[in-house]
């Protein structure tokens, strides 16, 4: 890496800051030449967050989705996948069975499924309150009425990626939806309190390293709590079937820029970046991230969740996928944390009601 680049890490060490021209000077440096920004990132995720890593269990509840995202296999126009909803009571065990496992917080996520409705998601909400949990939402866009009804159930979070930063190549890819839309959504999240997480895909076809760089600098502008930082993975029953794939390299290299600019987020390694190389989750964990999500859905709906091939470890049971996790990190040394994990950027006000 060259003296110039160095000299720009050792900054945004200091700093926590770096211009678009900078972000994309580090986006363009040969991959050999990554180690110094990864080391960068992995001592302030250090120096800020500690060691600890937190487990997310995630339930993804329903597979049938209203959008035609031009990358996603769970787009409605997608008439090869078998499509599956849970009932309230089937979440609820689910979220049960994974808070038994030791997960202090539970992620509801589905494609954008009109079917529950407000006060299905709002009571199912209240119950795993109820059980003392953490509780993620990431069900898309809905109105405001809907995330203040659950912000006052108690919800905790909302997940919502921004998916690419660039509002052309945005409404190329989402042919029904609109960047501005889903910028306000996340504002709408922000002013009722929830801890926000957003984030983007690394290679979409048309991306350049100008558009990743303002990605990173939404990512700071929004100020997040969460940013999920994932490779695209061309998916062969969507449009973008014959696309190239994003690469690990580039996903690290902006998973950890997102590290120096946000040093106290939550930053996940992605399943997506594990499903792309084996050995994705490590390389994140050494590269700033501080997060992991791991499937709780039951077996039995697993391999339906197919927003694109491949996904790692369809077919392990909760209790072994946790297993294996938490010995992936005792190797790292990285212990696995016993909090609920909520922010430290901020105080969070507890839901009222
Ligand atoms: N490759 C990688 N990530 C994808 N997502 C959807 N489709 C793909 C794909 N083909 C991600 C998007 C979306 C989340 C549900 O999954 O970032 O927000």
């Amino acid at each position: 890496m060259n003296r110039k680049a160095r000299q720009i890490i050792s900054k945004a060490v200091r700093n926590n800051t770096l211009s678009k021209e900078e972000i994309i000077l580090l986006l363009s440096c040969e991959n050999s030449h990554n180690y110094d920004l990864f080391q960068a990132a992995d001592l302030v995720r250090r120096r800020y967050l500690g060691n600890a890593v937190h487990l997310r269990g995630i339930i993804e509840f329903s597979n049938y989705c209203g959008r035609l995202c031009r990358y996603c296999g769970l787009r409605c126009a997608n008439k090869s996948l078998q499509r599956y909803r849970m009932t309230a009571d089937d979440i609820y065990k689910a979220a049960v069975d994974a808070c038994v496992l030791g997960y202090r917080t539970i992620v509801l996520q589905s494609g954008e499924d009109a079917f529950y409705d407000a006060d299905t998601i709002a009571s199912l909400v209240r119950r795993l309150k109820e059980l003392g949990l953490a509780v993620t939402l990431s069900l898309g866009e809905r109105s405001y009425e809907e995330y203040r009804l659950w912000r006052k159930e108690g919800a905790d979070r909302y997940l919502l990626k921004h998916e690419t930063e660039d509002p052309l190549l945005y409404e190329k890819l989402h042919p029904d939806m609109n960047y501005t839309n889903r910028l306000n959504c996340l504002y709408w999240l922000r002013e009722l309190g929830y801890q926000i997480g957003s984030g983007c895909m690394v290679g979409l076809p048309g991306q350049t390293p100008e558009m990743l760089a303002a990605d990173v600098l939404l990512l700071k502008e929004l100020d997040v709590e969460m940013a999920g930082i994932g490779p695209f993975i061309p998916n062969p029953s969507t449009p973008l079937a014959t696309a190239a794939p994003g690469t690990a390299d580039m996903t690290l290299k902006m998973v950890a820029l997102t590290r120096l600019l946000l040093p106290r987020s939550h930053l996940p390694a992605t399943t997506a970046l594990v499903t792309l190389a084996g050995d994705g989750r490590e390389r994140a964990l050494c590269s700033g991230a501080n997060v992991i999500m791991l499937n709780v859905t039951p077996l039995a709906f697993r391999d339906l969740y197919n927003i694109y091939p491949n996904k790692e470890r369809a077919d392990e049971a909760p209790a072994a996928g946790r297993r294996q996790i938490e010995n992936t990190l005792s190797a790292l040394g990285r212990p696995v944390a016993q909090n609920a994990g909520h922010s430290p950027k901020r105080k969070f006000r507890r839901a009222a009601g």
